[in-house]
């Protein structure tokens, strides 16, 4: 194949050097970055067919730039480099789709080898995709219907961006009640018709609110649910995601095959707490088990929702707690939830002005990383202010 064009990042110049030595001949090394905040950016800007990260002075940060660089789709091919073999670092930056995963000084053969090998459709760029955001909470009546719900009616504000809410509660399916809002068009349907839903007959086939949300059904039967593999989740995923800007998923109360194809897929996933014993455990059982699977302060929100000052249960505690930081709090308000609830309405319909509102409001902001800039947006913007 033609020469790749390629960006290396490491911190360590002579393993640089080293790299670049290896590289004469089988490929063009057109760029370096000596740390990997710069490596980041020079990725995003130059976007290289080939990109080699060294993680030897700092897996955590390295593992953190990987997946930074897989959520952008800044590159198709990442080789990895370290000067030990973990296996449990092999796995994880495997799970995220590095292509290989070598060991300096031992594979210097391996390199050229592995670079000469790639072909162009490996080095494409991938269509852009939206953002997917699960809500998540082990615990039942955390408030994450509630949650999910309001979020994706914020992100259809936004006129110029498609937003989606996939009730994947497959066994409650509360978003039709939540929005009053009938969604005969479940991820049954749209799994039997995954190869022809495009465009406008995928936008046809679902269920609209006013707002301008789509709406993704929960399974209408129990044989239905019965059905779903995690392997239809993955690929339900991945096609909302290159339909919509943002997939809003309300997630299943259980740890299945089902539960770790949604996780994996997502891009952002908010785990919803409370502030009480019960609530903090398990949240933080969820914490352990998604550190396991390798997630990251990035991936992982937790929000702490029916919020209200308590001493001991403030965010300082919970998060010494959890070990984990709280992005957001969301006021307690339970009077306005219930009646947009019993109404199948939005917050911002019907509370604007309501602390909660604009609470959820900025957290969208927040996981959508992005700032403000729709009319329509604007326009929500100064009547909460009024
Ligand atoms: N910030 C809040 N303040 C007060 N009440 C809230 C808040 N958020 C949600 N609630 C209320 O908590 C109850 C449970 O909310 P919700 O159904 O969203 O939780 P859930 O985690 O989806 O529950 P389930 O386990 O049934 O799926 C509802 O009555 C809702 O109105
Ligand atoms: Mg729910």
């Amino acid at each position: 194949m033609s020469k790749e064009e390629i960006l290396i990042i490491g911190p360590d110049a002579s393993t640089r050097q080293e790299l670049v030595r290896l590289l004469k001949g089988v490929a063009e090394v057109v760029s370096e970055a000596p740390d990997y905040s710069s490596g980041y950016t020079l990725a995003t800007t130059t976007n290289p067919g080939v990109i080699f990260i060294d993680l030897s002075p700092d897996p955590g940060q390295g593992v953190g730039l990987i997946e930074k660089l897989v959520a952008g789709h800044t590159a198709s091919a990442m080789f990895v480099i370290s000067k030990e073999k973990s296996p449990d670092l092999i796995l994880k930056v495997m799970r995220l789709g590095v292509r290989d995963f070598f060991v300096l000084p031992d594979n210097e053969a391996a390199i050229s080898h592995a670079i000469g090998t790639l072909t162009p459709a490996m080095v494409e760029k991938p269509p852009p995709r939206g953002k997917i955001l699960t809500v998540f909470s082990l615990l039942g009546g955390c408030g994450a219907t509630t949650l999910a719900t309001n979020l994706a009616g914020c992100f259809a504000l936004n006129s110029e961006k498609k937003s989606i809410l996939f009730d994947l509660d497959l066994y409650k399916g509360d978003v039709s009640f939540f929005l009053n809002l009938e969604t005969p068009f479940t991820i049954t349907d749209f799994q039997h018709n995954l190869g022809r839903l495009d465009g406008d007959l995928l936008d046809s086939s679902l269920a609209k609110h006013p707002s301008g949300l789509f709406v993704l059904g929960h399974p209408k039967s129990y044989e239905e649910i019965e059905d779903i593999t995690g392997e239809h989740l993955t690929q339900a995923l991945k096609k909302l995601s290159q339909h919509y800007d943002f997939v809003v998923v309300d997630c299943l109360k259980a740890i299945n095959d089902i539960f770790l194809a949604v996780m994996d897929a997502s891009d952002v996933i908010v785990l919803v707490a409370l502030q009480t014993v019960p609530a903090l455990k398990n949240t933080k059982r969820c914490l352990e088990l998604f550190e396991q699977l390798g997630y990251n302060q990035e991936k992982i929100k937790v929000v702490l929702n029916r919020f209200a000052k308590k001493k001991l249960f403030s965010v300082d505690n919970v998060e010494k707690t959890l070990d984990w930081p709280v992005t957001a709090t969301l006021t307690n308000l339970e009077q306005e939830t219930t009646e947009v609830m019993n109404a199948g309405r939005l917050l911002h319909d019907v509370f604007p002005k309501a602390k909660l509102t604009q609470e959820i409001f900025s957290l969208g902001e927040t996981l959508a990383g992005e700032a403000p800039k729709v009319a329509k947006r604007s326009r929500l913007l100064r009547f909460l202010k009024k």
